[in-house]
């Protein structure tokens, strides 16, 4: 478990953030607040900003202006060493694995290369036990370990980039349309390994999904984003049950398979049937 906050800070507030691209803003003004543990939901359509909110708050791109604070630190300010040791704190799963895993490297490799850059974290003697837990914990077996990324289905390569993240002991995963590309009934399981690491690990989740039903069973709140704003924040039951807006209705409308068997399917996680491989 992970040291507790002085004086019960957020993990994560964000204030005003925006972030332009030439003459164009692509986020206006960004606010919302994370606590430890907790999973938020950023849903919206194609080019609403979700990513670029991401990549700012990562500072994988520096936002123009606004604040961000972990923990009450100042994220955006803060100087490249003190970014170096948080970024370990704050980990990402994108879309396609297969562009974050490198394909020469094995699994094992690939989840030891945090340890190379942090050997802080944990003595070498320890890394194979620790990368055959890792794999166990996703969902994989040990003996995957010295496979490469190609000997995989793309939900199990989701599963290692997700090993590769837990590998740092982050407090926060990031993750940008992490299940997207995966069919619906692996989107299901790789949700349900991220709701088992959440309440097991306490790790908290930024969730960012074009399709609703996806984000139900799995988030705490949703922020919905368009052009560049949040336009409406709520718990899930308040955006599920009564969304304010109707560019929430319409997502809320768009993400409804009418085959029920694909709803169902959707839902899954809760029915913990999903923590077998995918
Ligand atoms: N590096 C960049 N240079 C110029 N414009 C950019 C850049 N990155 C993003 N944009 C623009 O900013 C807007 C928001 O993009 P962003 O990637 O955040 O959207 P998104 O909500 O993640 O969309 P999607 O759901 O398709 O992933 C888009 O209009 C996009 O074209
Ligand atoms: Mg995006």
């Amino acid at each position: 478990m992970h040291e507790p906050n002085a004086a019960g800070e957020p993990l994560l507030k964000v204030e005003n953030l925006c972030k332009s691209y030439g003459s164009f803003k692509a986020l206006k003004g960004v606010s919302f607040t994370l606590q430890p543990g907790e999973t938020m939901a950023v849903v919206g359509e194609s080019g609403s900003g979700k990513s670029t909110l991401a990549r700012a708050l990562l500072r994988l791109d520096e936002a123009d202006s606004g604040h961000a604070y972990w923990k009450g630190r100042d994220l955006l300010k803060m100087p490249a060493k003190e970014l170096y040791q948080l970024r370990r704190q704050m980990q990402m799963v994108f879309q396609d694995p297969t562009q974050s895993l490198n394909p020469r490297m094995t699994v094992y490799q690939l989840i030891s290369e945090a340890w190379v850059i942090h050997p802080e974290i944990l003595p070498k003697p320890q890394w194979r036990a620790r990368v055959e837990e890792l794999l166990t914990q996703v969902g994989l077996s040990p003996a995957h370990a010295e496979r490469y990324p190609h000997q995989f289905s793309g939900g199990q390569r989701q599963r290692i980039a997700i090993a590769r993240a837990l590998a740092l002991r982050p407090e926060l995963i990031v993750c940008d349309e992490a299940v997207s590309a995966l069919d619906v009934s692996i989107q299901a399981q790789v949700i349900a390994l991220l709701d088992k690491l959440r309440r097991e690990l306490g790790i908290a989740f930024i969730f960012i999904a074009h399709d609703l039903p996806v984000v139900r069973d799995f988030a705490d709140h949703v922020m919905v984003m368009q052009s560049g704003e949040c336009v409406e924040v709520g718990t899930v039951r308040q955006i599920f049950e009564s969304p304010q807006r109707d560019y929430t209705r319409r997502l809320l409308d768009a993400g409804l398979d009418p085959d029920p068997r694909v709803q169902a399917a959707r839902r899954m996680p809760k029915v913990r049937a999903g923590l077998e491989m995918g």
